[in-house]
């Protein structure tokens, strides 16, 4: 197995866990973990790593043993961080979200195409046993057609200094959302609506609305200021319902075979709609068993086989640049009062470059 000499950027709350599953993963050998605060690296890796600590990117960059880093920095330093590693001919896995505006993003998935290097998104969800099972479900007809998604996440979360609750929560939601949603199903338009009752000067509680193609809608609620925690999913299907609740790990789907079907639409025709008869299903829910995995675990195994492979991971970086076209779009509805707004094609990396970002992207 080729080895992939790794330098982790960023040790704060996050980087650790990068830096714990780098460790554990084969094929990968940490090189550096790499923070502004060298003491805070130095508490991370305790006192007999021998794992270097450095608060210089530009002499982690300079390491040729270094082919690739992890970075666990805030979303603004994204761009200058992994546009100066895909400059040194270095691999990047990097920290939703990809970038902190959509012309960002294209600025560095452009940066890795032209080069042939690996970019790659830690959407972590994306690497759960839940979602792959939501996955391969919707993918095959297994649910029938979508019909509505609505994720729930909300709890007593960190309030961040440069961005809001949208930029920080809901890339989980609109990432697990483009990873299960079937071949021509897309996002269209979306509409945000926001609060901020505390006074941080950023919305600390949002709710998305999301049109998608076929008439189906999503929906997300994300919140800092929730007492409680809550991580629930509804995947509504023509033919079944799944609902996802990642806090429990002894059942965290329940594929319902219930629902509501509408008999007699076609013989009465569309005029005659209020005489069909709705009838209600009330079929079997099955739990079905998931390995218990870490999902990090999964980010780091893909990231080592897409590099030695030479092909595109499953979060690449356009992948990114889709959930930043929605919340770009998102920004711009909630700095207007939540009108629905049309989310920009995402793969335009090239036309993308000059665009401004919107009022609200990032604080
Ligand atoms: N995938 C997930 O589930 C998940 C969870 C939490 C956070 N994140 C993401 O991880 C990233 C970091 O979040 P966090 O909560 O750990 O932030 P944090 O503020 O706790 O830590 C960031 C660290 O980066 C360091 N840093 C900043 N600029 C740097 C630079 N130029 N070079 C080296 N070090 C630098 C800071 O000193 C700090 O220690 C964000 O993009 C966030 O969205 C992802």
């Amino acid at each position: 197995m080729q080895t992939i000499g790794l330098a982790v950027i960023g040790a704060g709350y996050w980087g650790p866990n990068l830096v714990r599953n780098a460790q554990a993963t084969p094929g990968l050998r940490l090189r550096y973990l790499c923070d502004l605060d060298a003491d805070r690296a130095r508490r991370v890796l305790g006192e007999y790593s021998t794992v270097r600590v450095s608060d210089s990117l530009d002499e982690v960059l300079a390491d040729p043993e270094v082919h690739a880093v992890a970075i666990a920095t805030p979303a603004k330093t994204h761009l200058p961080v992994a546009m100066a590693a895909l400059e040194a001919g270095k691999h990047v896995l990097v920290e939703k979200p990809l970038a902190a505006t959509h012309a960002e993003g294209a600025a560095l998935v452009r940066a890795a195409e032209e080069r042939g290097l690996t970019l790659m998104l830690d959407h972590t969800y994306c690497y759960t046993p839940a979602v792959a099972h939501l996955r391969e479900l919707v993918h095959s007809g297994g649910i029938g057609s979508v019909q509505y998604l609505d994720s729930v996440r909300i709890n007593l979360g960190l309030v961040q200094p440069d961005v809001d609750v949208l930029w920080d929560l809901a890339p989980h939601d609109l990432s697990i959302f483009l990873s299960i949603l079937p071949e021509g199903v897309r996002p269209l338009a979306v509409a945000a609506h926001g609060s901020d009752p505390i006074g941080a000067g950023r919305a600390c509680v949002a709710h998305l609305t999301i049109e998608l193609t076929g008439g189906a809608m999503a929906h997300v609620h994300v919140n800092w200021l929730s007492p409680t925690k809550i991580r629930t999913m509804v995947i509504g299907g023509s033919q079944r319902t799944v609902v996802w609740d990642d806090l429990n790990p002894s059942q965290r789907l329940s594929v319902y075979d219930r629902g509501v079907d509408r008999a007699g639409a076609a013989e009465l025709g569309e005029e005659k709609r209020e005489q069909t008869i709705v009838s209600y299903r009330t079929g079997d829910m099955v739990a079905p068993a998931l390995p218990e995995k870490e999902a990090l675990r999964a980010v780091m195994a893909e990231f080592h086989a897409a590099i030695t492979e030479g092909r595109p991971p499953l979060t690449d970086g356009r992948s990114g640049l889709r959930v930043l076209a929605i919340l770009e779009a998102a920004s711009a509805s909630l700095a207007q009062g939540g009108a629905f707004l049309p989310i920009l094609d995402s793969e335009d990396v090239a036309g993308s470059e000059n665009a401004a970002a919107p009022e609200g992207a990032l604080l």
